[in-house]
């Protein structure tokens, strides 16, 4: 059980060479599930090897426990490890494999034989025990890999997209192994991934990557309803957020959002002051889920009408695609609702929940502060 923390946090690969890793901070309480997501290339493995050791860092501290660890060796960090690339014994068999870092710590032959047979089971993984990695699929040795790490009891362990190979329906059950055996032993986790559902339901917090700089660090709810930015808006979420270019106009004291060159309206809560945004370019962010179908006239304002472009239908949901201020929309409607292409629709966009954006820098702008942007995104949504 350990505390993890990362103080300024800055890694190098050569002079030269731009940082791939720049200041990052952040830190999670004993036994939390946290998840690094972000595009290929941000520096979530190099953070990973950082953590565990195998990298050096170029400047600041990581602490486990309170501990600087910075300048000690990965064996000495009781950290257990599964790489992006298996990594496993080419030479021994699956048995072996999971077996080594037991045997390394002296266990009892007894002790590792049943907690091979516990991550053979928990993993589906029995029937391969007696073969060797070259033998395998990809996705069997991406499991053998996890028996090796979840065989062990570190202190915390890493997991680099440790689902990645595996097929639709395997990932889906694995996803839920994952989190009862986190629900279990309640071992403090640091989870890569690229799939944004893992995201939002694995962690108890979220830190969002791009370019080597912690965009958002927050819950999963923070990130997904309290965006920092159009970066972190656009990147979680499925289907994604719309992002519609609109220009807002003060009428009666409201604040008009124009769509669809200005013939529908939509009303934003109050708190923006429109002169100062007047002329800015904005972007208008709302999340599918956040439409509905609405009466031709709701709050004394006419419905946005759209004429329904394409349909599909997920089986839960209905997702609808029209156009908007040259911009395509996707609504989440209810399976049942009669709807085909061609097709006029009053729709509605829940007021409450819209977002705006600085089209040029993609921060987003508070409304409850004259539409400036949201100051320090990162301070602001550091450690919530
Ligand atoms: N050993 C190295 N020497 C020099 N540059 C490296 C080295 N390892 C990684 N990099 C660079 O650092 C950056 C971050 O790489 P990293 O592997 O951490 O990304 P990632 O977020 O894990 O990407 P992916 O999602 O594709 O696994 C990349 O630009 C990569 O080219
Ligand atoms: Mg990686």
């Amino acid at each position: 059980m350990a505390t993890l923390e990362l103080r300024n946090v800055h890694k190098t690969y050569g002079a030269g060479l731009p940082d791939t890793l720049k200041d990052i901070q952040l830190a999670i309480k004993d036994g939390e599930f946290l998840i690094l997501v972000g595009p290929s290339g941000c520096g979530k493995s190099t953070l990973m090897n950082c953590i565990a050791g195998l990298e050096s860092i170029s400047g600041g501290a990581i602490l486990i426990d309170d501990e600087d660890v910075s300048g000690m060796s990965p064996k000495d960090r009781d950290i257990a490890m599964v790489f992006q690339s298996y990594a496993l014994y080419p030479t021994m068999n699956v048995r072996d494999n999971i077996a080594f870092g037991l045997k390394i710590r002296k266990m009892s032959q007894t002790a590792i034989d049943e907690e091979v047979a516990r991550v053979a089971k928990l993993l589906q993984i029995e029937h391969l025990l007696g073969r060797k990695p070259g033998q395998l699929s990809g996705g069997q040795q991406q499991r053998v890999a996890m028996g090796r790490a979840l065989a062990r009891r570190p202190k915390i362990y890493l997991f680099d997209e440790p689902l990645s190979n595996l097929d639709a329906k395997l990932r889906v059950e694995m996803r839920t192994e994952i989190k009862l055996m986190h629900q279990r032993l309640k071992t403090t986790t640091v989870y890569v991934t690229h799939d944004q559902i893992e995201a939002m339901t694995l962690g108890d917090k979220v830190a969002v990557m791009k370019d080597g700089i912690i965009q958002q660090f927050g819950t999963p709810q923070q990130i997904y309803n309290d965006p920092a930015n159009l970066f972190v808006a656009s990147f979680i979420g499925s289907p994604p957020m719309n992002f519609i270019p609109v220009r807002l106009m003060k009428q009666d004291g409201r604040v008009l959002a124009l769509l669809d060159s200005g013939q529908a309206r939509c009303e934003l809560p109050l708190g923006v002051a429109a002169d100062e945004l007047e002329g800015r370019e904005i972007i208008l962010g709302v999340r599918p889920e956040q439409i509905s179908l609405g009466a031709a006239e709701g709050n004394g304002m006419p419905a946005i009408r759209a004429e329904v472009q394409v349909t599909e239908p997920t089986g839960p949901d209905l997702l609808v695609f029209v156009t908007l201020n040259q911009t395509k929309v996707c609504c989440r409607l209810a399976p049942d609702v009669a709807c085909r292409v061609g097709d006029s629709l009053n729709l509605q966009f829940d007021p409450a929940r819209v977002l705006l954006f600085d089209a040029g820098s993609g921060e987003r702008l508070d409304l409850a502060a004259s539409g400036t942007a949201i100051k320090d995104n990162v301070t602001r949504f550091k450690g919530r």
